[in-house]
């Protein structure tokens, strides 16, 4: 070949370049491998490729049980759950890769939910770190961890948006709020599968559970949800569209029926939102047999139905319910079910394994060294540390109780979860060590304290209705100078079927903490709690000093708690979910809607007015709480113009002083109110918010950009735009306030 022809062949090949992405490419190189793989595989493979089974296990890792080895073998199984570690996933990968006519690899999926064996706070908890960078950190070390023991995919972030502390997996999400809910559902699918998922230590992220599932009736777990197309559109799904505008790889389909229609078998957000509107290429795997449910839910006769359902609507893979490997290859050749509809799945789930460069090396996520010197790294640990302090919040902290002095003659720690090393990794605590790997706060107390100050007692149970530790635990308050309580739910109390009707403090500790108050009537207590919801502490907030919650923290736990304790690190998180005085206000939320007969401001308690006779309308804690052991001020509200349009923005700043003594940080909230609307619009939405650090007496201008893409919404007729009018702003420290400011957008 001529020179000249090559450079014209190099400059044809880099204007290719220049006008594709780089993952352009890969994807239609991959599409063209996956096509020509599908030619060589039967209706019965390709089926296989849609089933995931879990693994079976003994002691130390999965086991080649006999029906999975069974099934690997036949080409009807193309992933697994609950199976990871190298020797048992090189075990299974080698039947799939070396005993089956096409050596198709399996992909091994876990719950990764907030870490992997470095446990970290529950997501919950994280959230009101407000830190999107910390979120993106914890998940990639997550995925450095799994997938260093063989796991190509995590069923996670949970993005279902939640105003209901009755259900249990409200511990599992990012809280109530819709735009922090989205930008933090990206952070972990940006943390899970990094810039390139053919390194090794990437994971497909899924983004689950889709949809409405947070809304379960009355908070019960798996629970009808009835809910307006508007509410969907504008609180439900923009945390999953976000998922799919970060490059979510996966989806799982959820357990809820949702106006009538399982989601698992809902042509609506699966066909024509998920695949339509949004565009999703990747593949939607159902939750654990919620295909079948849709028997129960009465959608379905029997499990054939439920198949050509599941199969019809878009469920491309079917978790643990058997039933597509079972009767999709009938149903195809009745005719009832399409033969693309098959392909389409089987080509989907192709794709990720193509992506994830199982094709190119089955053997590469399976690697003893790399299994052996990854986890619990010891800069994993001190991110867990960091993270757990910066998730917690400080509720309320009258008479500065805290931070507690590390000079006192004795403190006493009372409660079950002081020495607990087992809870405090919180539900969904995928391997992290219940067996002592995780610092309890009391060998986080050893940083600060010698053995001599420190009484302990343990004064009760979680649950347990015994009240015989409760003299010591009475004694040794009275002996201490301070007084430190570290209570809360047990960690299978929230998560997964772990629903409750009563939010308050678990079993005999609020009786315990009545007793220790009246002991003491003049000291100084602390409540540190543990749970995955948020609870009723309208009698607590009485009974102590200050309240510092820090969720379930995970593995650092104990010694972030105690940083926290004796002011080492400046408590700076804060809530991104309401908590209610009582369970009868649930659901409670910063974003609702006026009626049209709201308090008037001068007259709360009128009647006829939209309220309740025996308890306010605000909650306990609102909505972007949380204290600090600094004070901020936020002072010079300015907007760059009172008068908006619909190509131009303004900008809003404010001024922020460290008025305190410490350094800190401060999480600024940006908020406005679309005043009139052709559908009424929520009192006041999030619109932005700025962790920044302020050393004490520092002051800093924060400004927040706010165009046209802010204040759209879908309307009654489902479109999504911005209506002209008038707008109150405001930039706070949390969801308590009243707006002062007013701009006007003009079309
Ligand atoms: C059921 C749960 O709903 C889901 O979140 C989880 O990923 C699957 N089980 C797999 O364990």
């Amino acid at each position: 070949m001529n020179s000249f022809i090559k450079s014209k062949i190099v400059l044809i090949f880099s204007l290719i370049i220049c006008y594709f992405s780089e993952a352009q490419i890969n994807q239609q190189l991959f599409e063209a491998k996956v096509d020509s793989l599908m030619q060589l595989m039967t209706l019965q493979e390709k089926i296989g490729q849609t089933v995931m089974y879990s693994g079976s296990w003994d002691q130390t890792g999965p086991i080649v049980g006999s029906d999975n080895g069974k099934f690997i073998r036949e080409g009807n199984m193309g992933a697994m759950l609950n199976a990871f570690t190298v020797k048992g996933t090189r075990n299974l990968q080698k039947i799939a890769v070396e005993e089956t006519r096409l050596g198709i690899p399996l992909l091994f999926g876990y719950d990764v939910i907030h870490g992997h064996r470095t446990i970290f706070p529950i997501n919950l908890g994280l959230s009101a770190s407000w830190d999107l960078k910390m979120v993106e950190e914890s998940s990639r070390i997550a995925a450095e961890e799994a997938s260093a023991e063989g796991l190509h995919w995590t069923f996670a972030p949970m993005v279902d948006i939640s105003r209901e502390p009755r259900w249990g997996r409200i511990s599992e999400g990012a809280g109530e709020d819709v735009y922090l809910g989205s930008q933090i559902a990206k952070a972990y699918v940006h943390g899970f599968q990094g810039d390139d998922l053919s390194q090794p230590n990437t994971i497909l992220a899924c983004a689950k559970h889709y949809v409405a599932y947070g809304a379960a009736q009355a908070g019960r777990d798996y629970h009808t949800v009835n809910m307006g197309e508007g509410e969907l559109r504008n609180v439900y799904l923009p945390p999953f569209k976000a998922t799919v505008d970060a490059g979510v790889e996966t989806f799982m389909s959820a357990f809820n029926e949702l106006n009538g229609v399982p989601t698992s078998g809902n042509k609506f957000t699966l066909r024509d939102i998920l695949r339509g509107e949004w565009n999703f290429e990747g593949f939607v795997v159902s939750d654990y047999t919620s295909i079948n449910e849709m028997i129960p839910h009465g959608f379905a006769k029997d499990s054939i139905d439920a198949a050509r359902i599941g199969m019809n609507t878009g469920v491309d893979m079917d978790m643990m319910g058997e039933i597509y490997r079972l009767h999709l290859k009938k149903l195809v050749e009745e005719g009832k079910v399409s033969e693309d509809y098959v392909n389409d799945a089987c080509k989907r789930i192709l794709l990720a394994k193509y992506k994830l460069g199982l094709f190119d090396d089955p053997y590469r996520y399976i690697d003893e060294e790399r299994e052996a010197n990854t986890k619990y790294k010891p800069e994993f640990l001190a991110k867990a540390r960091e993270i757990a302090a910066a998730s917690s919040v400080l509720l309320q902290n009258n008479n500065e109780a805290l931070p507690l002095n590390r000079n006192s003659k004795s403190i006493a720690f009372i409660g079950p979860l002081v020495k607990d090393e087992y809870d405090i990794l919180g539900n969904w605590a995928a391997k992290g060590d219940r067996n002592g790997k995780a610092i309890s706060v009391f060998e986080g107390l050893s940083e600060y304290l010698k053995p001599h100050q420190i009484l302990y007692a343990k004064g009760s149970e979680i649950l347990k209705d015994d009240d015989s530790g409760f003299n010591k635990a009475i004694s040794a308050s009275k002996q201490a100078d301070e007084i430190v309580l570290v209570m809360g739910e047990g960690h299978n109390m929230s998560g997964e079927a772990a629903s409750r009707t009563n939010l308050k403090i678990p079993g005999i500790q609020p009786k315990l903490i009545k007793k220790i108050r009246k002991a003491n009537p003049n000291k100084k207590i602390t409540l540190v709690l543990m749970n995955g919801r948020p609870l009723n502490l309208s009698d607590e907030v009485n009974l102590v000093d200050a309240i510092l919650e820090v969720w379930f923290p995970g593995t650092m736990g104990g010694a972030a708690i105690a940083d926290l304790l004796f002011g080492e690190v400046n408590p700076s998180g804060k809530l991104t979910v309401t908590f209610p005085r009582n369970v009868g206000q649930v659901p409670i939320y910063y974003n609702m809607k006026n009626t049209g007969r709201p308090i008037p401001e001068s007259n709360a308690g009128e009647d006829y007015k939209s309220n309740y006779i025996d308890v306010p309308n605000t909650p306990l804690f609102v909505f972007g709480h949380g204290l600090s052991y600094t004070s901020f001020q936020y002072s010079d509200l300015k907007l760059s113009s009172n008068q908006m349009t619909f190509s131009n923005s303004i900008i809003a700043s404010v001024k922020i002083t460290n008025s305190g003594n410490m350094d800190g940080y401060e999480i600024v909230q940006l908020y406005i109110h679309d005043k009139v609307g052709s559908v009424t619009r929520p009192v006041k939405e999030l619109k932005g918010f700025q962790k920044i650090f302020l050393k004490k007496g520092e002051s800093k201008v924060v400004t927040f950009t706010i165009s046209v893409e802010d204040l759209k919404f879908y309307n009654s007729e489902m479109t999504y735009g911005v209506e002209s009018g008038e707008f109150e702003i405001a930039i706070a420290p949390n969801s308590d306030f009243k707006f002062k400011h007013i701009f006007n957008l003009n079309d």
